[in-house]
């Protein structure tokens, strides 16, 4: 390896206060397929992931959940890793935030800054929102933040703030003389608008909670989390350490090549952090890469809109690399992209168990048929056509077209022109037709059909080379089909049609993709509502600030963790913090009625959910619930029941679920119990 290379790539930190999902997941493997172009290329690569674990939404969710914010951050961030290792992302380090590597790292920046004569003291009265973890100057009590919709609070505090306003053009010029700093374009753009706008001083420390690193030398306060969070970068490669090892390693990796983010926290990454690197003079990133979202059912997946899809779904039922090669694939970098099953199943079957398998298959199989399992001479001169040429001629352009493109962060077109040579090969074989060549006699035949399995199998090495870093199993398994042993011990830089040793011996040959049929889908819609309910009713999911809205909207379950009333009061998106009072407004968002069960059927295939009819008085609403382990649908019919009648509706088991039936959960089982009245009420009567 050439030490003198050496590449740094970092996904944001994840909060702990949500589980990981696809959204979580797509970040980690885009990283995760760049870290392993760079390393097969030649560079030192590192690769850095980790979790965000400190501030006032992890402290809330933590009470919340009845359990310490350290023992809540443990069991969350497990999940995330166990997730990563199950994906096979190839990270270099985790790094958490309450390690006291990283604690010590960011109490050392602090103490530069403040040196620097960057950090003063002065109060804040104003609107911060929680959820973002940001204080939103331009908000009144009351109002919601801009971001994401959620009420801001008042707050008027003591802080440390960071001079923000000095940086503004050395940022500004900053942008300018580095172009490619911040990408795409059009986040440039808005980055530079943003300050352009004028920059006010940031409060850096809170002290109206505890959940944090202590500001030195006055433990009152906590740093803000951003700047704790931020400083994962230069923390995780030894900034701040006292240890030689770790001092080198900072000099080797920092400045980071890549800080991949998504879109929504630019912000932080290209004015916040470049301000605080420049104040305490080290060196910036080389550039902040903003992805688009992943969205389902046409909104950004996230948890607070209850419609996440966890990764592990796709990966049971088709493998990691269907789930990378369809994301890769499918979204274009930098945009915003829609995750279906349907999607996910047709890409994988059209592209992979057809395209690259087909080719996989037929090439391998026929050269174990035809010439004992080992890698054929190409005639150079005998029995050659015209149709050779251009396969080379194109596998050789598509080496630099797909590395232009692939480094360009241009994966779903990269990848497109990989598959054009896949189906250019394709339609080779059948216009060659080797199989009905392999049957006429004498030698010319045998030099031609040694020169078409040759050149097929030569593309079959490229494009698995190629396509290595994106779907990393698959590939290393056809590699070693290959006969070519161990994939990541290939020097990618060197790529090149004629490389394929002749009279090499193939591996055992095995499909690699085997097809996905329509039960896939099915399967994988199952696996999800199960899970959602699974996590409702065992109470297993950490309970957050917002955990009880988001499980409210994410399923038309009853099975609020212990009393009927939790999952029911707190609206969507509306924050309710279990360590303090909602207000009766917040309340009277819910809008709770009471209705009558007209009809009820089991849902086919799903052994815990009920299709109800219900008659709220002024319409009949179609809710799906699961209650079915606890009721048998006839007996329900012209029961009273309580719904909440303003929940966003949602899709399960393709019915759409409008509303919820309010439960209690009893037992160890964690069983629905209707909630109901001693007295007669009318249909459509409102609780309040
Ligand atoms: N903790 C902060 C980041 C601190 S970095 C110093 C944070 N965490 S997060 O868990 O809310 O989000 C982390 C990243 O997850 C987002 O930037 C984004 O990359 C990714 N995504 C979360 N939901 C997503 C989608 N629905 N779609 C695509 N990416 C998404 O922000």
């Amino acid at each position: 390896m050439d030490k003198g290379k050496k590449f740094y790539i970092t996904t944001p930190i994840y909060y702990v206060n949500a589980r990981p999902h696809i959204g979580h997941a797509y970040t980690t493997l885009v990283c995760d397929a760049v870290a392993r172009r760079k390393r097969l290329l030649g560079y030192d690569t590192y690769f850095l992931t980790g979790t965000d674990e400190h501030g006032q939404k992890i402290e809330r969710s933590a009470t919340a959940a009845a359990t310490t914010p350290q023992k809540f951050a443990d069991q969350v961030a497990a999940e995330f890793r166990r997730l990563f290792d199950r994906m096979n992302i190839s990270y270099s380090d985790f790094i958490r935030t309450t390690e006291p590597r990283h604690k010590q790292g960011v109490q050392e920046l602090w103490k530069r800054l403040q040196e620097k004569g960057f950090i003063y003291k002065g109060t804040y009265t104003g609107q911060y929102c929680v959820y973002d973890e940001a204080y939103v100057d331009s908000a009144k009590p009351g109002d919601p933040c801009p971001d994401c919709g959620r009420i801001t609070e008042t707050v008027s505090e003591e802080n440390y703030y960071f001079k923000l306003s000095a940086m503004a053009e050395q940022l500004l010029k900053h942008y300018q003389q580095t172009p490619d700093f911040i990408r795409p374009e059009t986040r440039r753009n808005e980055v530079i608008a943003f300050v352009k706008g004028g920059l006010r001083d940031l409060s850096i420390s809170r002290s109206t909670f505890k959940w944090g690193i202590p500001v030195p030398g006055d433990p009152k306060h906590v740093i803000y989390v951003w700047l704790d969070a931020l400083s994962n970068y230069a923390t995780a490669v030894g900034f701040g350490s006292k240890d030689k090892d770790e001092q080198q390693k900072f000099e080797r990796y920092w400045p980071a090549d890549v800080h991949m983010i998504g879109k929504e926290i630019i912000r932080f990454h290209c004015v916040y952090w470049p301000a605080f690197l420049m104040a305490a003079e080290l060196p910036l990133p080389k550039a902040v890469i903003a992805h688009g979202w992943l969205l389902f059912e046409e909104s950004k997946m996230s948890k607070s809109r209850g419609n996440i899809v966890r990764a592990e779904t796709v990966i049971d039922v088709l493998g990691n690399d269907a789930l990378r090669y369809f994301l890769l694939r499918e979204i274009v970098f930098g945009q915003d992209g829609s995750f279906s099953f349907d999607a996910v199943v047709q890409r994988y079957n059209s592209d992979l168990a057809n395209d690259l398998g087909n080719l996989s298959s037929r090439t391998l199989t026929m050269i174990n048929r035809y010439f004992g399992g080992s890698i054929p001479y190409p005639s150079p001169l005998v029995a050659k056509k015209s149709a050779d040429d251009s396969v080379r001629e194109q596998a050789q352009a598509t080496i630099v077209e797909f590395s232009e493109l692939f480094d360009a962060y241009q994966f779903s077109r990269a990848l497109e022109s990989a598959w054009a040579l896949v189906g250019s090969v394709n339609k080779y074989l059948v216009e060659e037709e080797p199989w009905i060549v392999a049957e006429k006699e004498g030698e010319e035949n045998k030099a031609r059909l040694a020169t078409i399995l040759y050149t097929a199998a030569e593309v079959l090495r490229i494009v698995t080379a190629l396509a290595h870093p994106a779907i990393p199993e698959s590939t290393a398994k056809i590699w070693n089909q290959l006969g070519l042993g161990d994939i990541d011990k290939f020097n990618l830089a060197e790529l090149k049609w004629g490389q394929l040793p002749l009279g090499g011996k193939l591996g055992k040959v095995e499909p690699v993709f085997p097809r996905a049929d329509k039960s896939a889908i099915e399967r994988m819609q199952r696996m999800e509502q199960e899970r959602a309910l699974e996590k409702e009713r065992t109470g297993q999911a950490p309970q957050t600030e917002s955990a009880a809205a988001s499980a409210a909207a994410q399923s038309p379950a009853t099975t609020a963790p212990a009393a009927p009333q939790p999952a029911a009061v707190t609206a969507p998106g509306a924050s309710a913090p279990a360590d303090s009072k909602i207000s009766i407004d917040d309340f009277l968002k819910v809008e709770m009625r009471v209705g009558q069960v007209k009809n009820a059927e089991r849902v086919k295939g799903a052994d815990k959910l009920l299709r109800l009819e219900v008659d709220i008085g002024t319409e009949v609403r179609q809710v799906v619930a699961g209650i079915a382990l606890a009721y048998e649908p006839e007996k329900l019919i012209g029961r009273k029941v309580v719904i909440v009648a303003n929940l966003a509706p949602r899709k399960l088991r393709g019915l759409e679920s409008n509303g919820m039936i309010v439960a209690a959960s009893a037992g160890d089982q964690g069983l629905p119990v209707l909630a109901s009245f001693l007295e007669d009420v009318p249909i459509g009567a409102k609780l309040k």
